[in-house]
C-alpha cells in the first residue's frame, strides 16, 4: 500500500540527493557529468547527466550513479569511465574512449582526486557520449558531425565521428568503431539475429560468419574473430563466447591393422536459450514460432525452430498506430517480453504516467492516461492510514521511461493536480473500490512514440482468460528496488474462482477485482506499481484498461497473484465524474 512505501522512498531519494550534495560546482562550458540531481524544473537546458542512458549497458544490478562494467559483474562509479584508470578488471571502462582535440571534460570531483593520483589524459570521454544532444568535450567535438541527414546516421570512425548509411545498419558488417550499427540496442539480441554456427564476437554485440574466424581481417572489431587461429582440425575455437563448453568430449585414436585413423566423436554443442515467443502469424492461422542459435562451434543436437499453435482464439492482431491504446513504437523489437518482469522498450506503454509527492524525485505510485485531462489511479494512492493527497501535493509525470526526473525522457511532460476524486465506496479495509481519477490543470499533448491514451473498456466487459495482458511501472522489483526504467511483466488473467480458493485469497476478491499473474507466482506487480494500469489487447489490436494495480499477498508469492480494480465494473462512475467535473 502507499503509506508502506514512505521508507523506501525516502531512501531512494536520500541515495539519489546524495551526490549532488557532495559534489563541487561544475566548471564553466561543460556539462556537469557527476550528479544525478533533480534538474530544475524538467528543463532540458539544466539537464545533468543521467546515471544510466540509452545505449549504456542497462546497469543491472549496479546501483544508482553506477556503470555495469562489459564483464556484467562490477559496478564502477559512473565517472569512472575514459578516466585513463582501469578500474573494471576487464578494463571496459577505459575500452571506449574518444579523444577531445583540446581542453577537457569536467574535471574529476576532489573527493574522487584523493583516492588516486589524477589521469594523463583528461580529455576523453565514453564513446556513447558523442552525438547525444550534450556538449562534453569543451572544443565540442562530441558533438560535431552529429546530424547526418536524411538516410545516414552518425557514429564513430577511425578518427572521430562519421556519417553511415541507414542501410549499412545490422548486416553483420561493423562500420562504426563503437559497434553503433551492429549493437544489441539497435538490431536486437544475438539470440534472435544469429544463426546456428556463428561466431559470436567476444563484446557479445553481433556474431560474424564461421568463415570469417582467422581469415585475417578483424571483423568483429575486437579481434576476437581472430585468436585461437591454430590450425587443428580438432581444436577448439574459443572465439564462441557465451556459452563456450569447454568440457567438450577430445576426438579419440583409433588404431586398427592397417591404418590410423582420427574420428571425433559427435560433438554436442551448447544452445543459447530460446528467444520469445513470435506474434501469432499475419494471417490469423494462429502459428508462433522461437527460436535458438547453437552458440558452439560443434553442432548442436535438436531443432533450431519450433512452432505452435496459439491458442483458442488466436491472438493475432495487428496493431494500429493511432488513436486511443496505440503503442506507436515496435515494442516487439528484440525479446523483451520475457516473463518475471523485464525493461520495456522506451515508449512502449505511452499511457503510463507516475504521481509523484510534490518535492520529491521519484514515483511512489502509478496511474493511467485515459483522457488528455484525466487520469486513473488507485484510491490508496490518494488517501490510507494517516494520510490524505490534496492536489496541490501531488505531481503528475507523463511520456516517462526513466524512474527519476534527472534522466532524459524526451517526450517528458510534468502536470500539476487540479481535482481528485475518491471513489465514495473506497473501503481502505477491504480495498473494495480502489479507484480514484485526477484532473490536471493542463491537458497533456500526445505525442507520438512517447505518449498516448489508453481505450476504455465497456460497462461490464469481461476480458478472456486468453488475453494478452501486460502491466508495467516502476515498483519494487526482486531485488526489492525501484529500477531505473519502466519494467513491464505479462501477466495472464486469473479466473475469479481459482483467485478465490480456500489456499488463495479465500473469497476475499470481490466482483469488483480481478486477479492477474500466475497461481505458480513469479510474475507480479509490486510495491510502487499500485494505481498503474492492467492493460490487454483486443481483437482490434488495441490495448485498453483492464485493471488498476491494487493490492496483493507479498509480491509475486504462489497462490497469491496480483489484485487489480476491475476496471469495466467503473465505466459509468468514470464517465460520470469526468462530466461532472469537466
Ligand atoms: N499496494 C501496492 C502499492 O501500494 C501494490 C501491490 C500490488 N501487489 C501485488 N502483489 N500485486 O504499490
Amino acid at each position: 500500500m502507499a503509506n508502506c512505501l514512505d521508507s523506501v522512498v525516502f531512501l531512494v531519494l536520500l541515495s539519489a540527493l546524495m551526490p549532488a550534495i557532495l559534489s563541487s560546482p561544475r566548471p564553466f562550458n561543460s556539462v556537469d557529468r557527476t550528479e544525478d540531481a533533480p534538474r530544475v524544473n524538467g528543463s532540458m537546458e539544466s539537464s545533468h547527466r543521467p546515471s544510466s542512458r540509452p545505449g549504456v549497458k542497462s546497469a543491472g544490478g549496479c546501483g544508482y550513479n553506477e556503470w555495469a562494467c562489459a564483464s556484467g559483474d562490477e559496478c564502477i562509479p559512473w565517472r569512472w569511465q575514459c578516466d585513463t584508470f582501469n578500474d573494471c578488471a576487464d578494463a571496459s571502462d577505459e575500452n571506449m574512449c574518444f579523444e577531445c582535440d583540446t581542453g577537457s571534460r569536467k574535471k574529476r570531483q576532489s573527493k574522487n582526486s584523493q583516492r588516486r593520483p589524477p589521469g594523463t589524459k583528461k580529455n576523453l570521454v565514453p564513446w556513447n557520449w558523442i552525438c547525444d544532444g550534450i556538449r562534453d568535450c569543451v572544443d565540442g567535438r562530441d558533438e560535431l558531425n552529429c546530424d547526418c541527414g536524411q538516410g545516414l546516421f552518425s557514429c564513430l570512425g577511425a578518427n572521430g565521428v562519421i556519417c553511415v548509411a541507414n542501410s549499412w545498419k545490422c548486416d553483420h558488417i561493423l562500420d562504426c568503431k563503437d559497434y553503433k550499427d551492429e549493437s544489441i540496442a539497435e538490431c536486437g539480441s544475438i539470440e534472435s539475429r544469429c544463426w546456428e554456427g556463428a561466431l559470436v564476437c567476444a563484446h557479445g554485440q553481433f556474431c560474424v560468419w564461421q568463415e570469417w574466424h582467422c581469415d585475417g581481417s578483424n571483423d568483429c572489431g575486437d579481434g576476437s574473430d581472430e585468436i585461437n587461429c591454430a590450425k587443428s582440425e580438432n581444436q577448439n575455437s574459443n572465439i564462441v563466447m557465451a556459452a563456450w563448453n569447454p568440457t567438450s568430449p577430445a576426438p579419440t585414436t583409433t588404431t586398427t591393422a592397417a591404418t590410423t585413423t582420427t574420428t571425433t566423436p559427435v560433438p554436442v554443442g551448447v544452445w543459447g536459450s530460446w528467444t520469445d515467443w513470435s506474434a501469432c502469424s499475419e494471417f490469423c492461422d494462429g502459428e508462433k514460432t522461437r527460436t535458438r542459435i547453437c552458440l558452439t562451434v560443434q553442432l548442436c543436437e535438436g531443432p533450431t525452430s519450433e512452432t505452435t499453435n496459439c491458442g483458442d482464439p488466436p491472438p493475432c492482431y495487428t496493431e494500429p498506430m493511432t488513436g486511443c491504446g496505440a503503442r506507436q513504437v515496435n515494442a516487439y523489437v528484440g525479446s523483451h517480453r520475457i516473463i518475471g518482469g523485464s525493461p520495456a522498450v522506451t515508449g512502449a506503454w505511452p499511457w503510463l504516467v507516475q504521481l509523484k509527492k510534490e518535492n520529491t524525485n521519484t514515483p511512489y505510485c502509478g496511474a493511467v492516461l485515459i483522457d488528455n485531462l484525466w487520469v486513473a489511479t488507485a484510491a490508496h494512492c490518494i488517501v490510507g492510514m494517516g494520510f490524505h493527497l490534496y492536489p496541490d501535493m501531488l505531481k503528475l509525470m507523463v511520456g516517462k521511461h526513466y524512474l527519476t526526473e534527472n534522466s532524459y525522457d524526451p517526450h517528458e511532460q510534468a502536470r500539476k493536480a487540479s481535482s481528485i476524486i475518491i471513489h465514495s465506496g473506497y473501503n481502505q479495509y477491504t480495498v473494495n473500490n480502489d479507484i480514484a481519477l485526477v484532473k490536471m490543470d493542463q491537458p497533456v499533448e500526445y505525442a507520438e512514440g512517447g505518449i498516448n491514451l489508453i481505450c476504455l473498456p465497456e460497462s461490464g466487459e469481461e476480458f478472456s482468460e486468453h488475453s494478452i495482458c501486460y502491466t508495467a511501472g516502476w515498483g519494487l522489483t526482486e531485488e526489492k528496488v525501484q529500477s531505473h526504467v519502466v519494467q513491464e511483466v505479462k501477466l495472464p488473467l486469473v479466473p475469479h474462482d481459482t483467485c478465490n480458493q480456500p489456499q488463495s485469497y479465500n473469497s476475499y476478491v470481490t466482483d469488483k477485482m480481478l486477479c492477474a499473474g500466475k497461481m505458480a507466482g513469479g510474475v507480479d506487480t509490486c510495491q510502487g506499481d499500485s494505481g498503474g494500469p492492467l492493460v490487454c489487447e483486443k481483437a482490434d489490436g488495441r490495448w485498453y484498461l483492464v485493471g488498476i494495480t491494487s493490492w496483493g499477498r507479498g509480491c509475486g508469492e504462489a497462490n497469491y497473484p496480483g489484485v487489480y480494480t476491475k476496471v469495466s465494473m467503473y465505466m459509468d462512475w468514470i464517465r460520470q465524474k469526468m462530466d461532472q467535473y469537466k
